[in-house]
C-alpha cells in the first residue's frame, strides 16, 4: 500500500535534478505521474514506466497560462482525476542587481512564480467545480526567505511563492484543497558549481536530489491532511519548520509620526538588532562549509577593479573557486560595513569597499558567463565563447 495509491500527481520540472526524483517518489508511492518540463520529461515517464508504474509526459512552458490549463486537463483526461500538483519548474539568472536585465528578472519571475500561479489556477478551480480536494506543494528556496546576494529575482520570486502559498492555503482551506512549499537544498544542475565536487563522508549523500522527494510525498499524502499554508525546509537529514516575517520590535505613540521622532525612537526599535541588513545562512551553506572544513577555501586572486579583466584570466578560476572568492569577498564586505556603521571608514577603507563591489560584481559575472556556456554545451573554460543569453535562447 503505497502513500499516494489512486492518485494522480502533476510535477512541473520533472525532467531532471528535484523535479524528476519528485516523480519517480511519487510514481513509487502509488500515483499516476504527469511529468513536464521543457526537456526530459519523456525519459522520466519511461523511468516510471519501466519501473512499473504509470506516468504521461508533457513539454509544457509552466509561465504560459494556457499551457498550464493544457497539463490539469490532460491529468483529467488521461488518468481520470486530480489530486497533486507539485510545482518545481524553476530558473536561475544570478547577477547583481545594477547589472540584471528586465529579461533576465521577468524570465526567472515567470517560471518560479508565475509558472506556480498559471497551475495552481488550474488546478484549484477544477477542484473547486469538481468538489473534490487536492494538494499542492510549491517551492521556494532560502533565498526567498533568508535572502541571497546575486539573486534579487529570484530570491524576490521564491519569495513570492511562499506568500503565495500562505495565501492561497487560507483561500482554498473550505474547499479541502492544501497548499504549502518547500525548499530543498540538492546538487542539480541549477546548483552544480555551488554543489558539484563534494564529498562527504559516510554512506549517506546530503545533497542527493532524492533527499528531497519523501518530504513532497508525505506533503501530498493523507497522513498530512492537517497540514497546509507550511514552509519546510530540506537540506539533507534535516527538515525545518519555517515562520515568515513577524514582528520583532516596535516603538507606538500616541498619533502620527514625524521623521524627526523617528530618529529619536529608531535607536530603541532596533535595540541591539543590525540595523543593516546582515547575510544570513541557510543550514545548508553550514552543511557545505563543515564539509569544506578540511578543505579550506583558497584565496584566488580575482582581477582588480582597475586592472583590465583578460580572457585568459577568466580560466584561472572554476565555479567552486568563483564561489569560495565570492564568499571570501563578501566576508570582508561584511565586516567593513559593519564598521562603516559603527565607528566610520577612513579613506583607503571606502576605497577598498568600492573595490570590493566592484569585484563581487566581476565574480558573479564571470560564474554566469560560466554557467551560460554549460547551459549552451559550450566549454565552461573558454572564455573566448560568448554564450547566448536570451529568454529566447533559455526557452529553446
Ligand atoms: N537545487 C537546489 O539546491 C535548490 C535550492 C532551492 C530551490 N530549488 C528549487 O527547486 C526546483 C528544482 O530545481 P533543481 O535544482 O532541480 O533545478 P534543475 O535546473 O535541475 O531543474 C529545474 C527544471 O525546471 C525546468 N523548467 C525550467 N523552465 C521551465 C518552464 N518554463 N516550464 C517547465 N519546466 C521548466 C527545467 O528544464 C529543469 O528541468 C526549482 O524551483 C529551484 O528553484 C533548488
Amino acid at each position: 500500500m503505497g502513500a499516494l495509491d489512486g492518485k494522480v500527481v502533476v510535477v512541473t520540472g520533472a525532467g531532471q535534478g528535484i523535479g524528476r526524483e519528485e516523480a519517480l517518489a511519487c510514481a513509487r508511492a502509488g500515483a499516476r505521474v504527469v511529468a513536464d518540463d521543457l526537456r526530459g520529461a519523456q525519459e522520466t515517464a519511461a523511468a516510471i514506466r519501466a519501473d512499473g508504474g504509470e506516468a504521461l509526459a508533457l513539454e509544457l512552458d509552466v509561465g504560459d497560462f494556457e499551457a498550464a490549463g493544457r497539463l490539469v486537463a490532460a491529468a483529467v483526461e488521461t488518468f481520470g482525476g486530480l489530486d497533486g500538483v507539485v510545482n518545481n519548474a524553476g530558473v536561475i539568472r544570478d547577477r547583481m542587481v545594477f547589472n540584471l536585465s528586465p529579461e533576465e528578472f521577468d524570465l526567472v519571475v515567470r517560471v518560479n512564480l508565475r509558472g506556480a500561479f498559471c497551475t495552481t489556477r488550474h488546478a484549484a478551480a477544477w477542484w473547486k467545480r469538481q468538489g473534490r480536494q487536492g494538494a499542492i506543494v510549491n517551492t521556494t528556496s532560502t533565498s526567498g526567505i533568508l535572502g541571497n546576494l546575486g539573486q534579487s529575482n529570484y530570491g524576490a520570486a521564491k519569495a513570492g511563492v511562499a506568500a503565495f502559498t500562505v495565501i492561497t492555503a487560507l483561500e482554498l482551506a473550505r474547499y479541502g484543497v492544501r497548499v504549502n512549499a518547500i525548499a530543498p537544498g540538492a546538487r542539480t544542475r541549477m546548483t552544480e558549481s555551488a554543489f558539484g565536487e563534494l564529498e562527504f563522508a559516510g554512506g549517506f549523500d546530503p545533497l542527493d536530489p532524492a533527499n528531497v522527494a519523501p518530504v513532497v510525498v508525505w506533503l501530498l499524502s493523507d497522513a498530512a491532511a492537517e497540514v497546509s499554508g507550511q514552509v519546510l525546509g530540506i537540506a539533507g537529514g534535516l527538515v525545518e519548520l519555517w515562520e515568515g516575517w513577524h514582528v520583532v520590535a516596535s516603538q507606538e505613540q500616541d498619533g502620527r509620526w514625524t521623521p524627526e521622532g523617528l530618529a529619536e525612537a529608531a535607536p530603541r526599535l532596533f535595540g541591539g538588532r543590525p540595523t543593516r541588513a546582515p547575510w544570513r545562512q541557510s543550514s545548508l551553506r553550514r552543511l557545505i562549509e563543515a564539509a569544506n572544513s578540511d578543505r579550506p577555501a583558497r584565496r584566488i586572486a580575482v582581477p582588480s577593479a582597475r586592472a583590465e579583466r583578460r580572457a585568459s584570466e577568466e580560466t584561472q578560476m572554476d565555479d567552486r573557486q568563483v564561489m569560495n572568492q565570492i564568499g571570501n569577498l563578501v566576508e570582508e564586505e561584511h565586516t567593513l560595513e559593519r564598521q562603516a556603521a559603527a565607528e566610520g571608514l577612513g579613506e583607503e577603507q571606502q576605497a577598498r569597499l568600492r573595490d570590493l563591489e566592484v569585484q563581487l560584481d566581476q565574480c558573479w559575472d564571470l560564474l554566469r558567463q560560466r554557467r551560460a556556456r554549460r547551459d549552451a554545451g559550450l566549454d565552461p573554460d573558454d572564455a573566448n565563447v560568448r554564450p547566448p543569453n536570451t529568454v529566447e535562447g533559455y526557452l529553446q
